[in-house]
């Protein structure tokens, strides 16, 4: 609809109910006033062992130990011999924040909606990954993405698919990228400890099918949300605010020694980093600096609320609003397009760097992504 408005957004009025058949992703377009965007809240959560089995419950929980000035954290430590990765051939899609919904049921079924069609307190369920792909996505230009959706019940569920590119890409990874993905999860066993009275433990193996995840509901303008994220760790404090507010985001990035790589940090990381702690209200995001062989330097606490602050000096730097408008537009056009309340169809959304949103439609396809379990364990 935007690219046919251009006046009507320049003059400031509300933009209409999108009636088109695609959507621009033009920054320009979505440069109005921050949207609402309620505080969000913990809802619950769940953890994933080892096995990457389900558990309704918070065992996976880690708490943040803060480290030494000079942290000397050996990245490259335990690669090969002390890691368990997960199988990323295994598509999961919305499965285990499904069977996080089933196992809450009864929480949800308000009294007042019981016996209304609408199963769930939420227009959307997705992952908090997919949210900060749709944040992203004005100021991505290299990674398209597809987003399957499904009505059921008067929810619209979103599910990622993998792109051919991304597909290609993955099968083409070098030994190199594959030992530094192992270091982001590494840095994580040097600052976390299993429980609170306890140190971290870098002798042990890292596994990369265990996590904690939270579920939280909030709301973005006129779209109820329930999104599940992974969470890194939390404050040990037990006076430290309730959740989302005591979580730490935990990342590593590369060492920064020149103007120009600070500046590349600001305008496309800390873009990455903000959207993703953002969605879930996690406040923290505590960075280790890493060389080249992949030893931590130094450490660093960005504060989300901050972050936007830190790069307003930065040319033609991203915009938080930017990000959030063109997601609640986004949510807005697959309200209007994905009407047919059926677990069976599936509206599947696509986006290309430099080209509009578009979407085609598939009935009792290979798309479909909703279980019978669920289906069945939401209308019995
Ligand atoms: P870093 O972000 O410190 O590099 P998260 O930061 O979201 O908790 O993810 C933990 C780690 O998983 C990352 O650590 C990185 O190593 C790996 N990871 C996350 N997303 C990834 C992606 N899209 N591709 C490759 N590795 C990824
Ligand atoms: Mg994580
Ligand atoms: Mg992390």
């Amino acid at each position: 609809p935007h690219h046919h408005h251009h006046h009507q957004h320049q003059s400031g009025s509300t933009q209409n109910p999108v009636s088109s058949r695609s959507l621009s992703t033009r920054r320009e377009l979505y440069e109005r006033d921050f949207p609402v965007y309620k505080q969000p809240v913990e809802v619950g959560c769940f953890s994933l062992d080892s096995e990457r089995r389900f558990f309704n419950d918070r065992r996976q929980m880690r708490y943040y130990v803060e480290p030494d000035r000079n942290p000397n954290f050996d990245l490259r430590d335990g690669y090969k011999h002390r890691y368990v990765k997960r199988d990323d051939g295994v598509k999961e899609k919305l499965d285990h924040i499904l069977s996080w919904i089933v196992a809450n049921r009864s929480k949800h079924n308000s009294s007042a909606t019981t016996a209304s069609s609408r199963a769930l307190d939420a227009d959307f369920v997705t992952w908090r990954g997919h949210l900060t792909k749709l944040l992203t996505t004005p100021y991505e230009t290299r990674e398209g993405w597809l987003l399957a959706v499904t009505k059921f019940r008067g929810t619209l569920y979103i599910s990622e698919l993998e792109t051919e590119a991304a597909r290609r890409e993955q099968e083409n990874r070098t030994e190199r990228h594959e030992e530094m993905t192992y270091w982001g999860y590494k840095f994580e066993q040097y600052t976390c400890a299993d429980d609170p009275h306890s140190l971290p433990d870098p002798s042990g193996v890292v596994n990369t099918n265990e996590a904690f995840c939270t579920v939280v509901q909030t709301r973005l303008a006129d779209h109820r949300l329930l999104f599940s994220g992974e969470v890194d760790c939390r404050d040990k404090d037990p006076d430290a605010p309730a959740a989302p507010a005591c979580y730490i985001e935990l990342k590593t990035s590369a060492e920064i020694c020149t103007p120009k790589q600070r500046s590349n940090f600001h305008r496309f990381k800390l873009l990455k980093w903000w959207a993703q702690s953002f969605l879930p209200g996690v406040p923290r995001v505590v960075a280790g600096f890493r060389d080249h062989e992949g030893v931590v330097v130094s450490l660093e606490t960005f504060h989300v609320s901050k972050i936007s602050h830190l790069i307003k000096n930065e040319y033609n730097c991203w915009k938080p609003t930017v990000c959030m408008n063109f997601c609640c537009d986004f949510l807005s056009f697959v309200k209007h397009v994905a009407t047919e309340d059926n677990p069976g169809v599936v509206y599947l959304f696509s986006w290309e760097p430099r080209r509009d949103v578009t979407f085609s439609v598939h009935r009792d396809s290979h798309y479909s992504f909703l279980p019978q379990w669920y289906i069945e364990g939401m209308t019995g």
